[in-house]
């Protein structure tokens, strides 16, 4: 596979992933980028991305998330900083074609395209991400230095987790179009050698901590237990302030109601990582169609997934943007190509799946033809 330099997606996974670094010089031969600094200073503008800017100034860090005024980034010119935006998948065609490339792990861990454009000697520190990541160089060259440390104590009062004390075991300086992998906790430190931009393609896992967090919430909406606290057998008891055996008997038999299996899970995992992210939202489309209009266009033109929807699915479940829709055989073929392709070509599509992708259509989960932005 080119991305991986010819290795193989089996090789990659079984000695790499999560494992231990990779180079890969020319992952992405002459990779020049998908955004010039401008366009990027532009996105870093917008209230619906993701942006920071990350500087040096006399030896102490500083981070400012952004949305950020544009006459303010154009002044920024020679010294320390680095300007990061966040999901430029969601911005940019070309941007999701390079993220989906990267599909041969799963959509479920699949998490973001950041990009970060830094001056000359511009860095963002020594660090560890919790997240596997592959590091794609565009424009200038940067030198990355890496290290398996055990360390990981952090300069205290920082505004971002840089590394107190950064031992590098290996370096590389990666021209445009070479890519670095690393594995989740592995110490790394990007410095540009001249002006240049990171392509980073980040990876979802979320702690056992948050999936129990949510998947207690999401048992809490789906919970309907029949029933009243009851003891026609009170008996007495002398101290009245005493929470009485009895009582937490009946209470643990009530709660004993609380079970889950695992299409629980299957639900629950469905919605939770195609639930869109808090600042994502979605544009209806601008001109209205009716059902009937709208069907047929699928059948002349297809449908393509919006850049920010996230579909999945899990046997007759199918979940796109934190909703879920249960399948009949015949629906699940299109849909599961709807979700792997993220686009359906020219169809037919009746019935209650066209209600469906009317609905989703109307949401902005979709949309007609190939572009997967909202129209205009
Ligand atoms: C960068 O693009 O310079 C930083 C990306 C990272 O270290 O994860
Ligand atoms: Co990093």
């Amino acid at each position: 596979m080119e991305l991986l330099g010819g290795l193989s997606v089996e090789t990659f996974l079984s000695e790499y992933w999560q494992k231990k670094p990779l180079l890969v010089r020319q992952a992405v031969p002459g990779f020049a980028g998908l955004v010039s600094a401008e366009g990027m200073n532009e996105l870093a503008c917008r209230d619906d991305a993701i942006s920071r800017l990350v500087k040096v100034e006399q030896g102490a860090w500083q981070l400012e998330q952004g949305p950020f005024d544009g006459r303010r980034l154009k002044k920024l010119q020679k010294g320390e900083w680095s300007l990061l935006v966040s999901n430029l998948n969601h911005f940019m065609p070309e941007a999701a074609e390079l993220f989906y490339r990267f599909s041969f792990i799963p959509y479920a861990r699949l998490d973001d395209l950041m990009v970060s454009y830094a001056p000359q000697g511009g860095t963002v520190g020594p660090h560890f991400d919790s997240y596997d990541v592959f590091l794609l160089q565009a424009g200038g060259r940067k030198r990355w230095q890496v290290s398996a440390q055990q360390d990981n104590t952090l300069i205290e009062g920082a505004p971002l987790k840089i590394l107190q004390h950064f031992t590098p075991e290996q370096e590389w300086v990666l021209e445009p179009g070479d890519m670095l992998y690393l594995p989740p906790r592995y110490a790394h430190n990007g410095v540009a050698l001249e002006p240049g931009m990171t392509y980073s393609i980040g990876f979802r896992a979320p702690s056992a901590q948050e999936l129990a967090t949510q998947f207690l919430a999401f048992l809490q909406d789906q919970l309907e237990l029949d029933g009243m606290y009851a003891d026609p057998d009170l008996q007495t008891q002398k101290q009245p302030a005493l929470l009485g055996e009895a009582m937490v008997d009946r209470v643990e038999a009530m709660l004993s109601g609380i079970r889950w299996g695992r299409g629980d899970i299957k639900a629950f995992l469905g919605h939770y990582l195609s639930e869109p992210k808090a600042h994502v939202l979605f544009d209806p489309p601008e001109d209205e169609l009716s059902v009937k209009q709208f069907a047929k266009r699928v059948a002349s033109d297809g449908v393509v997934l919006d850049l920010k929807t996230q579909m999945l699915h899990c046997d007759d479940q199918f979940f796109c943007n934190g909703e879920s829709v249960t399948a009949t055989d015949d629906e699940a073929a299109l849909l599961a190509e709807l979700a792997n392709a993220r686009h359906l070509t020219a169809r037919m599509v009746q019935g209650p799946l066209l209600d469906l992708m009317y609905e989703w259509f109307e949401y902005g989960y979709l949309h007609l033809g190939t572009d997967p932005l909202p129209a205009g």
